[in-house]
């Protein structure tokens, strides 16, 4: 026999479910491409240019306005990958 006393909270089925973890912002928002799929994609398939990225899921294929931060994720993947010094010096002396 209750006591008439509300559920606890941890049993109230009317609070909202907790939230998951929030989504990724949006990097390129003429296509609605979020910056964790940019990202994914350039260090899969070891992207280097704006134009595979765009091949690949479509950021960039707008106005152009996140092409810079497109750049930046690639640079900072080569930077991780080690290969940014080996290809910034063979486009310096043109060398392969
Ligand atoms: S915001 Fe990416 S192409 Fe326009």
């Amino acid at each position: 026999m209750g006591l008439g006393l509300p559920p606890p909270f941890w049993q109230d089925e009317a609070r909202p479910p907790r939230m998951s973890k929030p989504p990724p912002p949006t990097l390129c928002h003429c296509m609605g491409v979020d910056i964790d799929t940019v990202r994914r994609v350039i260090r899969e398939h070891e992207l280097d240019h704006v134009r595979e990225v765009t091949a690949h899921c479509r950021a960039g294929g707008g106005c152009k306005s996140c092409h810079v931060e497109i750049v930046e994720l690639i640079v900072a993947d080569q930077v991780s990958r080690g290969s940014f010094l080996r290809r910034l010096l063979r486009r310096l002396t043109g060398r392969a």
